[in-house]
């Protein structure tokens, strides 16, 4: 008899029966084990001089959890010693004796319910420490602490792993959270370190602490962030700390009844950077870096394929939509045999065009992307371009009135208003080059990779990129350091006017790109840009339909590497 293939089909014991999903099968399943093997097997030679533990920390689900959908997470953490010294390894696991494995460990099986939602829990344990103890391992004040970001970090001895108990840094910590991410300094052994959701479950205030190689507390800070989200890591230098709130938003009290998960993606926040100095920090100071951040547009940057998965099922209905739209619109004019007129059009060219290498036309796949290209890169550009610029003469009014009288002072019909005309037009040229500037239809960073050149890696003042790195500067940080223009966010296009006063650093001006792969259609933009602005200022009377309003919320953009603009209502009459 095969007795694995009838061990296979016996179901186990409820308590360790853990959910058919990939979190607790395969190579996640848990290994639910404490020991030791001394002087372990080693292949090859460990060299006399190297000496040390090497310690690391796992989630390993002791107990099958309460709720099938529960995330890996949650598992109770189990931390593993490996001992190098004199050519020998010796290795240890055991589990962090917390306030959860302690209780669930009498009980035989999971008490305590889902990931970070108290409400889900046996109500007897509901006021216990919740940690599992399982994300990260650090060594300070001669000890080990094992953290998880819920609670406060467990202590334990660093030879025999015994846990010690919850540390709050002798008295002087006083949140119920501790980040799993705490940095230690490798100069002075200084620990910085923060909590969020620092004054219980839900709550958006964040406590910074840092403390001295000894333990001494040196500085504290509590602020509030902008909104509840999974503040998990930090990135610390020798003066400033900066604190990273994803839009991965907590959930409200009533979805945490009903059983929600903790956390749950909120496509309306916006990725937040809060920065604060490392010493003498003021809450203040914390809360005008965090607005100053929301209000200049953080942007969301994400690894190619994840787009997806984070953006709303609307979002990918709305992309969809685009998508269909230009593909549909290329498919009806190949059906209808358009030539584009009697020039022809960029589209024609493409249908007509053959490949320099094989001398075939493009296949119908090949058109589709260009299709889309065209719309998003073509209309959505010039559009976004418009609507600044709009926005701006109307909140602007002298500006607006310059505007008019350039092009109204030159013109005495509609049918003079031609590209080749109003080239002789320089505050209307302005007022096109300060709204690209203001907010470029491409805010965020356009992307190129770093490729392959002895020795290998590109610097660039005075910092390395190895070949392979995606690296980009951003537009909207050009164009808004003062370095480079003069009162960056106030709208003047006077300063691109010849012998202006005003600093204007044309050099750090690229809405369209630069090099090789820049805008093809720049020159087409600007026809497109200068023509419709011209014509609209000489035929109508625009203005906001609530000044008021406008004026209180701004113009601000969101990077989706084009840029996703508000509404702008406005109210147009006959002149
Ligand atoms: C204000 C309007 C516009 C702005 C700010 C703008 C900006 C840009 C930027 C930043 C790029 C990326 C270049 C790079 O990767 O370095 C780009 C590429 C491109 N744009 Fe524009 N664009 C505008 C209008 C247009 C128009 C009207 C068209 C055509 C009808 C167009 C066609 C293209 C194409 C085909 C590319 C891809 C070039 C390549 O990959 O080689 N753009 N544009």
């Amino acid at each position: 008899m095969d007795i694995a293939q009838v061990t296979e089909k016996l179901q186990p014991q409820p308590e360790v029966a853990f959910p058919p999903t990939p979190f607790f099968q395969g190579p996640e399943a848990p290994c639910r084990f404490e020991g030791e093997v001394y002087n372990c097997i080693v292949r090859g030679t460990i060299p006399k001089e190297v000496e040390g533990t090497y310690y690391r920390c796992m989630p390993d689900a002791l107990w099958a959890p309460q709720y099938d959908d529960d995330v890996f997470i949650n598992g109770d953490g189990a931390i593993d010693a490996i001992r190098i010294k004199n050519g020998h390894a010796d290795f240890k696991q055991k589990y962090v004796r917390t306030s959860k494995f302690l209780i669930e460990r009498a009980a035989r099986q999971a008490i305590f319910g889902k990931y970070r939602n108290r409400h889900t829990d046996d109500p007897r344990v509901k006021h216990e420490i919740h940690s599992t103890a399982n994300t990260h391992i650090i060594y300070f004040e001669n000890q080990l602490l094992a953290l998880k970001e819920d609670s406060p970090p467990y202590a334990m001895d660093p030879d025999t792993l015994e846990t010690k108990g919850p540390y709050d840094f002798h008295g002087q910590y006083k949140g119920p959270t501790f980040t799993a991410h705490p940095k230690i300094d490798p100069t002075n052994g200084e620990m910085v370190t923060m909590g969020y959701e620092a004054k219980g479950d839900n709550t958006n205030d964040v406590v910074y602490y840092l403390f001295s190689k000894e333990g001494k507390k040196l500085e504290e800070c509590w602020f509030k962030a902008p909104y509840v989200g999974m503040m998990h890591d930090m990135a610390v230098t020798d003066k400033w700390v900066i604190f990273i709130l994803p839009p991965l938003e907590g959930q409200s009290v009533d979805e945490l009844k009903k059983g929600a998960k903790h956390f749950a993606w909120s496509e309306d926040r916006p990725l937040t950077f809060g920065i604060l100095p490392r010493r003498n920090p003021k809450p203040e100071g914390m809360e005008k870096s965090v607005q100053m951040v929301l209000k200049e547009g953080t942007m969301h940057r994400w690894p190619k394929g994840i787009w997806n998965y984070i953006h709303s099922k609307e979002d990918v209905v709305k992309r969809k939509y685009v998508y269909q739209k230009a593909i549909g619109a290329m498919m009806e004019r190949i059906q209808r045999g358009d030539e584009g007129g009697e020039r022809g059009d960029i589209f024609s060219n493409l249908l007509h065009a053959k490949q320099p290498e094989t001398g075939e036309p493009y296949n119908q796949r090949e058109l589709m992307g260009e299709a889309i290209l065209l719309l998003v890169a073509g209309s959505d550009t010039t559009s976004t371009a418009l609507t600044v610029i709009i926005w701006h003469l109307l909140a602007n009014p002298e500006t607006l009135e310059k505007l008019t009288s350039e092009v109204c002072g030159t013109f005495s019909s509609v049918e003079d208003i031609k590209y080749q005309s109003i080239q002789s037009l320089p505050y209307l040229h302005a007022v096109i080059e300060e709204g690209l500037r203001i907010c470029p239809p491409n805010p965020g960073l356009i992307p190129r990779v770093v490729v392959d050149r002895s020795p290998g890696n590109l610097v660039i003042g005075g910092h390395v990129f190895p070949s392979g790195t995606e690296i980009g500067v951003c537009n909207i940080s050009l164009h808004l350091n003062p370095k480079y223009f003069d009162n960056p966010k106030s709208f003047q296009p006077e300063r691109w006017l010849q012998d202006s006063p005003l600093k204007c650093n044309k050099t750090a001006f690229s809405p369209f790109s630069l090099g090789p792969r820049a805008c093809l259609g720049r020159n087409m933009a600007y026809m497109e840009m200068s023509l419709t602005l011209a014509l609209l200022v000489y035929q109508l009377k625009l203005s906001f339909t609530d000044p008021e309003k406008e004026l209180q919320d701004g113009f601000d953009v969101e990077d989706a590497f084009v840029a996703l603009k508000p509404k702008v209502r406005v109210q147009v009459a006959k002149v």
